[in-house]
């Protein structure tokens, strides 16, 4: 195995995430020796940036490893010779969000940061961000693999994959958090699980769970073993979870459960406000932790943010990429022809075998074909957004729009778009070129 150290750049280093990959690299400084720890971040986010770096640096030194962690405005620098870049970024920071949520609400339509005009607008201010990030990578690390878990991640990374010549995977902390929760329902170690995935990014729907070799999908719908340990993920109507035989994950809450979700986030917005109010808040307090220069671990409070895993997901990833180790991972990577009704080039979430060389897409065993018609729908608005990002072109992102399955009708999308464009304006030159 290869014992060359490594370099990583994080570009958004100043996230209140980072303390979770911080400790991901100590725990595997043995194994995968990350000697060079690059936080970068923008003008703007220059406070958060000197705090969470100044925690990763006592987190470090209490550890006993020697990793440097380095601070930087000049992303130029954190990415040049790096082996791996990691993306955390929110264009237009949390402010941004909270418009993503509102402007849909306010038009009687879900206001979700990953999905549905949200999603898309998260994804226009991100696009040519990340691309223009892809530049420096291919200048300055063209060896270097992008990881990228900006959101929306399966967005992001197909325009990676259809426009730079990076090599980049997408990652997302649901499918590892269903494997520990069907490990621990079976008590078995999490080895001995291995769940299928079909679908996209955050529209995925579990088709098989093996334990120990033996699939228990049926089991765990149909009310046996393991289904208290795993009631989360099963609290769906039973007839309809039944005729699915497919566990479909938390997002698509959004598409089956329209009406409902949509009166919560109305009551929500009342009360707490959207979940960017919520995580302002928990942010707040975040970084009032981490200023505390006797804090030298990561914070339980940290627990408050939906990543959960997530720092793990990274770790586990880069280690296999580094030693080859040819073990399986759910990931964003190019579809090639394992969904046979979704274009070649799309992105999907599967189960890889992830080697050095890459992670190799495993052929799917069930896809139900109830589920095809709107796992395409989604899809096709998807890369018709990233065609949007990349033009500007005001009539491709309508269209994106008008076909999500969570717009009522074309006047509540055009009005959205409009809404959102000029709400946005700052972050999307290219549909404000002049
Ligand atoms: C889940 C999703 C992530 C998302 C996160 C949001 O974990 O899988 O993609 O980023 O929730 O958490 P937040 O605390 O920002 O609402």
């Amino acid at each position: 195995m290869s014992k060359k150290t490594l370099k990583v750049a994080v570009i958004g280093g100043g996230s209140s995430y980072t303390p979770e990959l911080v400790e991901g690299f100590i725990r595997a400084f043995g194994e995968m020796p990350v000697r060079e720890l690059w936080l970068a971040d923008i003008g703007e986010g220059r406070q958060k940036l000197q705090i969470v770096g100044e925690l990763a640096q006592r987190m470090v030194a209490k550890a006993g490893v020697p990793i440097k962690v380095n601070m930087t405005l000049n992303r130029r620098e954190a990415i040049a010779g790096a082996d791996f870049v990691t993306t955390q970024l929110r264009v237009g920071m949390l402010a941004a969000r909270r418009r993503d949520e509102h402007i849909p609400l306010s038009h009687g339509v879900i206001g979700q940061e990953t999905t549905g005009p949200g999603g898309m607008f998260k994804a226009l201010r991100t696009v040519p961000v990340i691309l223009d990030i892809c530049r420096d990578i291919e200048e300055l690390a063209p060896a270097a693999w992008l990881l990228n878990f900006s959101n929306p991640a399966g967005i992001v990374t197909e325009a990676v994959l259809k426009h730079s010549n990076v090599k980049t995977i997408g990652l997302c902390n649901l499918p590892i958090g269903f494997r520990k929760h069907l490990a621990k329902a079976f008590g078995v170690h999490e080895s001995g699980v291995l769940p299928e995935f079909a679908g996209i990014n955050h529209l995925h729907w579990v088709t098989a769970a093996y334990v120990n070799g033996e699939d228990k999908l049926r089991e765990l719908i149909d009310g046996g073993k393991g289904q208290a340990a795993f009631a989360p993920a099963l609290d769906w109507d039973a007839d309809f979870l039944k005729s699915l035989g497919a566990i479909p994950a938390p997002y698509l809450r959004y598409y089956y459960m329209t009406d409902t979700m949509l009166g919560e986030q109305l009551e929500q917005l009342k009360t707490n406000g959207t979940r960017a109010d919520v995580v302002g808040r928990v942010e707040a307090e975040l970084y009032e932790l981490y200023k505390d220069v006797n804090l030298d671990e990561k914070p339980k409070q940290l627990e408050q943010r939906g990543g959960a895993y997530y720092s793990e997901a990274a770790v586990k990833l880069m280690h296999s990429l580094y030693a080859d180790k040819r073990d399986i991972q759910t990931l964003n990577v190019k579809n090639g022809g394992i969904i046979s009704f979704l274009p070649e080039d799309a992105c999907i979430e599967a189960n890889c075998v992830v080697t050095a060389q890459g992670p190799i897409p495993l052929s799917l065993q069930r896809i139900p074909r109830h589920i095809k018609g709107l796992l395409h729908a989604v899809k096709a608005c998807e890369s018709l957004t990233i065609e949007a990002a990349v033009s500007g072109d005001r009539g491709i992102a309508l269209q994106a729009l008008v076909h999500h399955p969570l717009i009522p009708d074309m006047n509540t999308a055009k009005a959205l778009l409009d809404e959102m464009l000029e709400a946005n304006k700052a972050y999307l030159p290219n549909f404000f070129k002049r």
